[in-house]
């Protein structure tokens, strides 16, 4: 079976990107497809690279029961788009950003995280909102969103998996 390959992208890689690469990775290990979808995130700003996800995103998925501790931001870049099946960008600034850079031969699939969410409650909303600035309840919402997404967008891939024609 082809492998599939999923990149997670925000502005700094420490909040929201990071939050949904341990999400994804998380239920697809539960769903016994770790050797079938591999799983990265990035940022489309360099201010820290290197740097482990934000104490408060990585708190907040603790106690969810998700790992953040070994992520490290590092930066999205052109050769991410032959290396990923999926490019899923946060906000709409990410994804024009990502639309900028994507080569023109790029097949793969470049959305909107929300695109997949399955909660009727967050289907008038498009982005997952940046909440490196904001209150300390930024990062639970981030987390609801992303869970939701996360599950939508694994159960979209698997049906693309498992399409007759798919190889
Ligand atoms: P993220 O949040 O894009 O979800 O990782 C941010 C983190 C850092 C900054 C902006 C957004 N910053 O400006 O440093």
């Amino acid at each position: 079976m082809a492998k599939v390959s999923v990149l997670f992208v925000c502005l700094g890689n420490i909040c929201r990107s990071p939050t949904a690469h341990a999400v994804f990775q998380s239920l697809v290990d539960q769903r016994g497809l770790t050797n079938i979808i591999d799983v990265d995130s990035a940022g489309t700003g360099d201010w820290h690279l290197g740097h482990a996800p934000d104490r408060r995103s990585t708190e907040v998925a603790a106690m969810a029961g998700y790992d953040m501790s070994a992520l490290r931001s590092r930066l999205v870049n052109s050769d991410d788009f032959y290396r990923f099946n999926y490019v899923v960008a946060m906000d709409a600034k990410n994804l024009s950003d990502l639309k900028k850079m994507a080569p023109t031969d790029f097949t793969g699939n470049l959305s909107l995280l929300l695109a997949f969410s399955t909660q009727s409650k967050f289907s008038s909303i498009h982005e997952v909102p940046d909440p490196y600035y904001g209150g300390g309840d930024g990062f639970p919402l981030v987390l609801d969103m992303v869970v939701d997404s996360c599950t939508g967008l694994l159960d979209y891939i698997v049906t693309q998996i498992n399409r007759p024609n798919n190889v």
